[in-house]
């Protein structure tokens, strides 16, 4: 895939903060002029938030990790032809909240779906995509649904309503991803919002200024 723009992608749990964290990237990708767009996944589409809903609505029928996997890679074929590809086509950046490592942890590590059945997945719906840059942001489970609760929702969706075991295997899955991975930055989310959001900007210097 031939392409000139930058791909950077937000990851963490449920309560991680990752919107304030785009909020942050968005500030410093504007202050440096760069064109840009957000997104976020499962989403990013009509379709693709069509599927969004099917995922994250609490259900009595019980998902099969099989199932949620195809689901949400159907969602990312559409994401990525359809928005991502072409805006870094075009030379602009995409910022993305959660992209395939997402699906690496949540689906793999914490649901078991095994990482060859990822791959190939990754490899049919992205096929040489992957991000430059993926800011995780790393919090325990504890704060992580201290936040959550707090954030005044009415209610939990699907994902949200998984127990602290599972919100752990997440958090090793992601963290076995970043382990020597040079394109993953892992950042102290349980620091404060202008902590977290000064780690952002530095790194998104770095690689804005590695492009120029
Ligand atoms: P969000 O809360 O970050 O908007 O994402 C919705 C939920 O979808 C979140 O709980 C994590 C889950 N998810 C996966 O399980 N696998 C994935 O690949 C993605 C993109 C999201």
């Amino acid at each position: 895939m031939t392409r000139a723009g930058r791909f950077v992608t937000l990851e963490g749990a449920d309560g991680a903060g990752k919107t304030t964290g785009i909020a942050a990237a968005e500030r410093c990708l504007q202050r440096r002029g760069i064109d840009f767009l957000v997104t976020r996944e499962p989403g990013g589409t009509p379709l693709a938030e069509e599927v969004r809903g099917l995922l994250i609505a609490p259900r009595e029928e019980r998902v099969t990790p099989l199932a949620e996997t195809l689901l949400l890679f159907a969602a990312r074929a559409q994401h990525v032809a359809a928005v991502i590809a072409p805006a870094l086509a075009a030379g602009r950046w995409v910022l993305c909240d959660r992209f395939t490592d997402a699906t690496r942890a949540y689906q793999g590590a914490a649901r078991g779906v095994p990482g060859a059945t990822i791959e190939t997945l990754a490899a049919l719906a992205h096929p040489g995509l992957q991000p430059d840059l993926t800011l995780y942001l790393d919090v325990s489970p504890e704060v992580a649904f201290q936040r959550v609760d707090g954030a005044g929702r009415p209610s939990r969706d699907r994902f949200e309503s998984e127990d602290a075991e599972f919100f752990r295997r997440v958090r090793a899955g992601y963290l076995a991803l970043a382990e020597g991975n040079p394109r993953f930055c892992v950042i102290d989310a349980s620091a404060p919002r202008e902590v977290v959001a000064e780690h952002i900007v530095e790194r998104l210097d770095a690689l804005a200024d590695a492009a120029t």
